[in-house]
């Protein structure tokens, strides 16, 4: 019998590599939570690599579903063509979507998505005969993308420092809402909450009342921050607002939505509808990549009776073998009782986390919702001042996690940018208990070897 020669993987030296100093092993292949490299390591996905694969990997009725499609249709301009998979995925995200929200917008990513939901939101006041309204607020430390428009929304100073001068000056930031580092003495959630609320009021009256479009938020604050849900009443007041002002609601569910917080859409758990939301990352589930705008029938009506065209687009809008996937993966979200798993995991997984965390010396704060939380260090727990940002614990965590085989996801400048460090979890929602307990061990393995629990600052 002829034995296959064992293929040899090498690394290219023509792939741009994320970080230039980074010898990263080489993926072979994926099976639910584990990914496998070439060397035959394995690791524990804990963060779906960027809160995507919420469907761990090689899930076989998506595969299906994508290959089904290719031999079908891969691609028709959407100049020429809709496509069935499009116009199903659409209808079923339109029903599951909070109210109001009419019609989709297929792209292939959540910047994508966000500078759609822009570039919408000033058409729209172009449509409707309010030119003056081209004003943008978004929030501090927050993350919307890395292409121009959604980077100059994004607020996390370090992503925007080196591109500063190219950033569009249409865009504001106001503070955001995280009650654990930000409130005052004696201050309750409520109160807090409030206040964090009331710098969007006051931002708009500086700027000059009917002059603002939009404002910008993710529900639970992902990357930049590290899975920071609202305090309550915070969205409601934050509605109230932008209601008084003719201000559009733009949610950015690219990493919080999608069921990754427990409801199908993120803002479901604030009882608010935005006016335009985002998603991507789960949507595909990493099987393709495909995000998605979607806006209400208001919006969409006012320019389908105006000009008649939204003056945005890209080759691959609204791709049948994205969309395809993304009706695979929302039919197994809700065949499987996925939701129903990410509560009761994501209950279980925080839990766990207290338990094994909750006293850590450099623990600061364990927060998030459903299958999404941030783990926030800090060189000192009664001040929660963070570590000094020249030592990177960060970047010392998600290598000595690599080291244990587990996939976390650890970022810096979670204060201000600069300082701050945050591990964010986001694993597949077909996690069980077992998973929780390898992920809980590994994680603190990891921890102890970088930060053990006599070390200073
Ligand atoms: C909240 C949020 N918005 C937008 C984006 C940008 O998405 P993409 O990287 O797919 O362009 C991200 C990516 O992490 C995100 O977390």
């Amino acid at each position: 019998m002829l034995v296959p020669k064992p293929v040899q993987i090498m690394k290219s030296q023509f792939v741009f590599p994320r970080h230039t100093k980074a010898d990263l092993p080489v993926i072979a292949r994926g099976d639910g939570l584990w990914l496998i490299d070439t060397d035959g390591n394995k690791y524990l996905d804990a963060c779906g690599g960027a809160a995507v694969s919420c469907l761990g990997h090689g899930d076989r009725a998506v595969l299906d579903a994508v290959k089904a499609q290719l031999d079908e249709i891969a691609y028709a301009h959407t100049s020429f063509f809709t496509s069935e998979p499009a116009e199903r995925l659409a209808e079923m995200l339109v029903d599951r979507a909070p109210a109001g929200i009419a019609r989709v917008y297929f792209v292939s990513g959540g910047s994508e998505a966000m500078e759609a939901s822009i570039k919408l939101a000033r058409q729209y006041f172009l449509e409707t005969g309010e030119p003056r309204r081209h004003h943008i607020i978004a929030r501090w430390q927050s993350y919307h993308g890395n292409t121009l428009g959604a980077l100059s929304a994004s607020g996390n100073r370090w992503r925007r420092s080196q591109f500063e001068p190219l950033l569009v000056s249409a865009m504001h930031h106001v503070d955001p809402c995280h009650y654990w580092r930000w409130h005052d003495d004696g201050e309750d959630g409520r109160a807090y909450g409030e206040r964090a609320a009331a710098s969007l009021e006051d931002k708009i009256l500086e700027l000059g009342p009917g002059s603002v479009a939009a404002f910008i938020a993710e529900p639970v604050v992902g990357a930049t921050m590290g899975a920071v849900p609202p305090v309550p009443g915070y969205f409601s007041r934050i509605r109230e607002i932008c209601d008084r002002h003719g201000v559009l609601l733009i949610l950015d569910e690219v990493m919080c939505g999608m069921g990754r917080t427990g409801t199908m859409f993120a803002s479901e758990a604030e009882g608010i509808a935005p006016d335009i939301v985002t998603i991507a990352k789960g949507l595909g589930a990493g099987i393709q990549p495909i995000g998605a705008m979607l806006c209400s029938g208001s919006i969409y009506d006012a320019v389908e009776q105006g000009s008649g065209f939204f003056q945005h687009g890209h080759t691959y809008l609204g791709h049948p073998v994205a969309c395809a996937a993304g009706v695979a993966v929302l039919n197994a979200i809700e065949e499987r009782g996925l939701l129903q798993n990410v509560r009761t995991m994501g209950a279980k997984l925080q839990a766990a986390l207290v338990a094994r965390f909750g006293q850590h010396p450099h623990v600061g704060d364990i927060r998030g919702r459903g299958l999404f939380f941030g783990i926030e260090l800090v060189a000192d727990r009664n001040s929660k001042t963070p570590f000094d940002p020249g030592r990177k614990v960060h970047a010392e965590i998600k290598k000595a996690a690599m080291a244990e085989g587990l996939m976390c996801y650890p970022m810096g400048g979670t204060v201000d940018g600069k300082a701050g460090d945050h591990i964010l979890l986001a694993p597949p929602f077909i996690i069980d208990e077992a998973h929780i307990g390898e992920i809980v061990d590994r994680l603190g393995r990891a921890l102890d070897k970088t930060l053990p629990q006599t070390a200073t600052a």
